[in-house]
């Protein structure tokens, strides 16, 4: 039987085991000091950018250098309908990040928002010339505003009087495809009280050109989805979708094993399966 040549083995001649540093030897401490202290050295300090109020569930997206975040459920409960926006493309102090509170929207959380470019915006009531930010869904259900904008330009919200394609919607994501402004609204869930079945969504596309809801596809059991996160890949030209757990109640919660990135194909119209390589550098 031979031993490997390299291996430390206690049947390693005592010359060779004194080449190791004993765990307990303080050169093996102070190596392990100068590590950490390197790490702590090299390591950028983050970004303290603290929202002027903390929130869960709430909307969010980046538009024209600026994150923009809506609605949630505040630390101490209840709801909220305040939009904030953060600078994106200037440096501003970490102390006093570069926040500017907006006009409230609705009181709503567990929605999803999307930005639409002003040559998309023809079905959104008003016009400007900066575009909007567009709200979808949420709980609890907004009626009569399922669809609800914030004008960019002028600064003030208004309700769609587009019909709700569901009776509620809550946990979806939205992503818009930049050449055609649709909005592709995928997932989400709505527990309706037994006995009457619970809603799922698995794609509702909406054109803010026209205002109107095109098209809209139940989820099955199979396909049913809730914090999904869903990108468009300017690259692929498709929506890239990353699942989040299966609509079930809340507190019920069913993790889906992420195996793989589902794409959607939007000009074709089809679902893939994009295989994961564990290395997206392609978005
Ligand atoms: C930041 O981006 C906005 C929108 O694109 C632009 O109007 C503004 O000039 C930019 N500011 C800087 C400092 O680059
Ligand atoms: C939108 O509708 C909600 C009721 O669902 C209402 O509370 C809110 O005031 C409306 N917003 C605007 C801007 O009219
Ligand atoms: C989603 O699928 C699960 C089973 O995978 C089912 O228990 C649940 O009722 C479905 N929810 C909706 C909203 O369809």
């Amino acid at each position: 039987m031979t031993l490997p040549r390299q291996a430390p083995s206690q049947f390693a001649p005592p010359s060779r085991q004194r080449r190791y540093t004993s765990p307990s030897s303080p050169t093996f401490y102070l190596t392990i000091f100068l590590f950490f202290l390197i790490l702590t050295l090299i390591t950028p300090t983050p970004t303290n950018a603290q929202l002027p109020m903390s929130r869960r569930r709430a909307a969010f997206t980046q538009y024209n250098n600026q994150f923009f975040i809506q609605g949630g459920i505040p630390a101490t409960a209840g709801g909220t309908g305040d939009l904030s926006a953060l600078i994106l493309n200037s440096s501003w102090p970490t102390a006093s990040p570069a926040w500017t509170t907006l006009a409230s929207g609705n009181w709503v959380w567990h929605h999803a928002m999307v930005s639409v470019r002003p040559e998309h915006s023809a079905g959104l009531g008003s016009t400007s010339t900066k575009g909007f930010l567009l709200t979808v869904g949420g709980y609890p259900p907004p009626l009569n505003a399922f669809f609800s904008v914030y004008n960019l330009q002028t600064g003030t919200w208004a309700n769609l009087t587009t019909m709700s394609p569901y009776t509620g919607l809550e946990g979806h994501t939205a992503v818009a495809d930049p050449a055609t402004g649709l909005v592709y609204i995928m997932g989400g869930y709505y527990n309706l009280n037994p006995p009457n079945p619970s809603v799922g969504n698995l794609l509702t596309v909406f054109d803010p050109k026209t205002g109107t809801v095109v098209s809209r596809v139940e989820a099955t059991n199979a396909n049913n989805m809730t914090g999904a996160s869903a990108l468009w890949s300017s690259r692929r030209k498709t929506v890239l979708l990353f699942e989040g757990s299966r609509a079930v109640a809340t507190g019920d919660v069913n993790a889906i094993e992420i195996t793989a990135v589902r794409e959607y194909d939007t000009t074709a119209g089809l679902w893939k399966t994009f295989v994961s390589c564990r290395c997206f550098a392609f978005v």
